[in-house]
């Protein structure tokens, strides 16, 4: 049985969609905690009403980046994860701490990787007049918003989409390719060579949506 840890800072929808999946599925494999950088993110909620345990490590009350990501790893290595999943956590990590999870650190951007880094992708797609916009789930590098792409959903821009109807409809397909990464991971489905991340047995690492 593995044991995945998921680091949130707000609502946590993604981990609550990798939480369904794994019960409904039997995976071979246990959400042995939901960490959080905010101790009113409002998916530790969720997570604890679930019965899985919860903890908080406030970034706030460390004096660099470097001293929270020990404090924030010693917390998640108590969990032993064979996954560490970032699922809306807000926060930049330092190289040190990728390092120690690479390869088993995922993480979800709501763009097509390499477009958009960073924050407020919705609204510089549609102001780049994007046809196409989505999701990417990927393995963690320590360069913010990079690393090896193990899936990817596209769905249209529509010529009314606002920042909030586009965040919408790439989110109901982040809810589909965020669980199943997860579970290729878990069930050790992946590959990497230079960078490119492949399914063994050849499965579509796209998902498309109109
Ligand atoms: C998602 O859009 C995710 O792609 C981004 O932050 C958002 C988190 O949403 N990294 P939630 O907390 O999972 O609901």
């Amino acid at each position: 049985m593995k044991s995945i840890v998921i680091l949130i800072s707000g609502r946590g929808s993604n981990m609550e969609a990798i939480v369904h999946a794994c019960q409904r599925e039997g995976w071979p494999a246990r959400i042995a905690a939901v960490i959080s950088n905010k101790a009113d993110a409002s998916g530790l909620q969720f997570a604890a009403a679930h019965g899985i345990a919860t903890a908080v490590v406030d970034h706030k009350a460390f004096g660099s980046r470097e001293a929270f990501d020990t404090e924030l790893a010693q917390v998640i290595d108590g969990f032993q994860p064979d996954v560490v999943v970032l699922a809306g956590f807000m926060r930049i990590l330092t190289e040190g701490f990728v390092r120690r999870y690479e390869g088993r650190l995922l993480n979800i951007h709501p763009s097509l990787l390499p477009a958009f880094p960073g924050l407020h992708t919705h609204q510089r797609a549609i102001e780049a007049g994007c046809k196409l916009a989505g999701a990417t789930v990927h393995f963690v590098t320590p360069e913010l918003d990079h690393g090896p792409i193990i899936l990817q959903a596209a769905v249209p821009v529509r010529a009314d989409d606002t920042a909030d109807t586009l965040a919408a409809r790439v989110l109901v397909q982040e809810h589909q390719i965020y669980p199943q990464a997860v579970r290729w991971l878990v069930d050790e489905q992946l590959s990497v060579h230079g960078g490119v991340v492949r399914h063994l047995d050849g499965r579509q690492q796209v998902c498309w949506s109109d």
